[in-house]
């Protein structure tokens, strides 16, 4: 192989190709995990221990790196797994689902410690840890805290990782102990992905660290350059949106469309109970109409039968008024349509009070009796006048 090409086939490369072994959950620590492999296969720390992990992005790069190398490093991920103000608040799912991906990948070196980071430190002997990384809550206090705190842990050949060195938002203050911890120790800053600094704490720190801290100017910014344009690569392809404004779009949206549903439903529901409450009525008003027929057809025989009588008497009237001498015969008929008479006002009243009943009105009812009954009425009366006959 010629001396130009071996620079691309040297095994020191290799780590920073490696893929993120932890994707498709939030992490704005994607943009560093080139480096992270990097920084283990050349630290080789016996002790790892990471204070603020959420979903495992960062932790997962350096036991990739462990595994991968076949390093005999223990690796211990510090965290409530309860979320802080920065990172916001989540659920049990978050520390569930890491669980399961360490114990199927990683459980043979690998620990998570659920507790606070001060809570951890009795666990940790002094000058035992070869490399830290600080990424819990981002304040000023916390950051200076939990690195005065852990710093006794820290062994002569330590390197310290410190995430957010670059970000200036949200009162975080990792940039501010960076900018200390360079006046004392060898560092080196990713300005990339929130900034990642790395401080070689111990006084033997590995070498490719103490060179990575020593670089001039020219070389600060190829490195930088290098590992950011592969760093964000991942970061593209392993966030599971890129935009995390749009994941709660569309969880409002989801939510919006729920509730829709929901209110849909019970419309339906409503309609469904109105619906049958209708048929019930339509039913009643069918029963309503039979009846109403059987009451007109009875009403039709009482004007056929009437109109039979009123022909009969019409008749016999004649007959007797022809034969002035026959009174008494007169006076027998007059009274039998009396009583015929009396006989159909009962049954019209009767078929009134179920007309009634029935909500109908009587008159369109009773009418065609009326337009009967009234010219006989009228035929007595005349006939009672004429004959001095009493009226009835
Ligand atoms: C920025 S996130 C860690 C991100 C992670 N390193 C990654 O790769 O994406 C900070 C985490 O620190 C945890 N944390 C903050 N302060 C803590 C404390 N005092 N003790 C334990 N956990 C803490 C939070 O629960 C949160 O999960």
């Amino acid at each position: 192989m010629s001396d130009t090409l071996s620079p691309l086939m040297s095994a020191d490369l290799a780590p920073i190709f490696w893929p993120p072994s932890r994707t498709g959950v939030v992490s704005a620590w994607y943009g560093h995990v080139p480096f992270s492999h990097w920084l283990v296969a050349n630290v080789r720390p016996k002790v790892l221990v990471e204070l603020g992990t959420h979903n495992g992005v960062s932790y997962c790069s350096f036991c990739e790196a462990v595994a991968r190398m076949r390093l005999p490093t223990a690796c211990y991920a510090v965290d409530t797994w309860q979320g802080d103000e920065h990172a916001g608040f989540y659920g049990e799912e978050v520390y569930n689902d890491l669980a399961r991906f360490n114990s199927a990948r990683y459980a043979s070196f690998s620990e998570l410690l659920r507790s606070t980071f001060d809570e951890a430190l009795p666990y940790f002997a002094d000058n035992s840890i070869d490399l830290l990384h600080i990424d819990g809550l981002h304040t000023y206090e916390s950051v200076k805290h939990d690195f005065e705190s852990w710093l006794p842990k820290l062994s002569n050949r330590a390197v310290l990782l410190l995430h957010d060195t670059n970000g200036r938002e949200r009162n975080f203050g990792a940039w501010r102990l960076f900018l200390e911890l360079k006046q004392r120790y060898p560092a080196f800053e990713f300005l990339h992905s929130y900034g990642l600094g790395v401080v070689a704490v111990g006084a033997n720190a590995p070498d490719a660290v103490s060179a990575l801290c020593s670089l001039d100017e020219s070389s600060i910014n190829a490195v930088r350059e290098r590992f950011a344009m592969i760093g964000e690569c991942w970061a593209r392809e392993s966030t599971p949106t890129s935009d995390p404004g749009r994941i709660d779009e569309h969880t409002q949206s989801i939510k919006a469309l729920e509730e829709e549903i929901g209110s849909l439903r019970a419309e339906l529901a409503n309609l469904s109970g109105l619906d049958g409450a209708l048929t019930n009525e339509r039913v009643r008003a069918d029963n309503l109409e039979a009846q109403l027929s059987s009451i007109k057809a009875q009403v039709g025989s009482l004007n056929s039968e009437l109109v039979q009588l009123s022909s009969s008497l019409d008749s016999r009237l004649a007959g007797l008024l022809s034969k002035p001498g026959n009174w008494a015969r007169y006076d027998n008929a007059y009274h039998e349509w009396k009583k015929y008479r009396k006989k159909h006002v009962e049954r019209r009243e009767a078929l009134e009070k179920i007309a009634q009943m029935y909500n109908v009105r009587a008159f369109f009812l009773l009418y065609p009796l009326y337009k009967i009954i009234n010219p006989v009425r009228k035929l007595i009366k005349s006939l009672s006048g004429k004959d001095r006959h009493p009226q009835g």
